[in-house]
């Protein structure tokens, strides 16, 4: 697997950074939940379940804009930090996003597949993921999705129907330590693209199996 160079110095300067420091990553900052369900007025039955992990709160702009794209579809839609979510037994399709950090996917995503395996092995799942940083950087955007379908790889019980990558953001200001020096060398950046992402969210009713292809054969998005 190509590795593009701004992650594996990443990887270089943490390890450098907790040997020095003589201790574990910070916590993950707890994010409280967002559970947020608006029954339209033309309600459905049909539940989606739009998880997310982020640590900065990129990915949750993500998935709160994916979630919004999906109730303007007339869907029921919960919007729920992955770490927060009990039970998936109601819902008709997930859609799960979370940012690659160290070259793997959140922590809080590998648990939630744990987890909830079961569950997601029986009904329709979309799989976002927000990692390149670097704008331009065609071998930094392969490098992350190298590392989202390794993460794939492990779990060959998981059979998304649509995967997708998109691009992160990296603000300082958000940061504390160790990342915070990690990244002091890496250039502010804001890769997301509000227009791909809310194209790929209005695609989402189709591949998941809750709304009919149009008849001409086009989707709704
Ligand atoms: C310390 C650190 C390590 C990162 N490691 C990776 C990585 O290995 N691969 C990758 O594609 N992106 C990596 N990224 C980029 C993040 O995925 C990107 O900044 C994302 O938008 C962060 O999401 P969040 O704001 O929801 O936490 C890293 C970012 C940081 C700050």
């Amino acid at each position: 697997m190509k590795v593009s160079g701004i992650f594996l110095s990443m990887i270089f300067a943490f390890t450098l950074v907790m040997a020095a420091a003589g201790q574990g990553i910070r916590a993950e900052n707890k994010k409280g939940v967002s559970t947020v369900k608006i029954a339209q007025e033309n309600e459905m039955d049909q539940q989606v379940l739009v998880a997310y992990a982020s640590k900065y709160g990129s990915t949750q702009e993500v998935a709160e804009a994916v979630a919004e794209v999906l109730r303007g579809r007339g869907l029921e839609v919960d919007l729920q930090h992955m770490p927060e979510v009990r039970s998936l037994a109601r819902y008709d399709a997930f859609v799960l996003g979370a940012p690659l950090y160290m070259f793997r996917w959140h922590k809080d995503a590998r648990r939630f597949l744990s987890r909830h395996r079961k569950a997601l092995t029986k009904r329709p799942v979309a799989i976002f993921a927000l990692g390149p940083i670097t704008p331009g950087d065609a071998e930094e955007w392969q490098a992350s999705c190298e590392q989202l379908d390794k993460e794939l790889a492990r779990r060959p019980w998981l059979t998304p129907v649509v995967v997708e990558m998109f691009g992160g953001r990296i603000d300082h200001s958000k940061m504390s330590f160790p990342y915070s020096l990690i990244m002091s060398e890496v250039p502010a950046s804001d890769l997301r693209d509000w227009t791909a992402i809310r194209a790929w969210a209005g695609k989402l009713p189709v591949v998941l199996q809750l709304e009919a292809p149009k008849a001409d054969g086009t989707d709704a998005g």
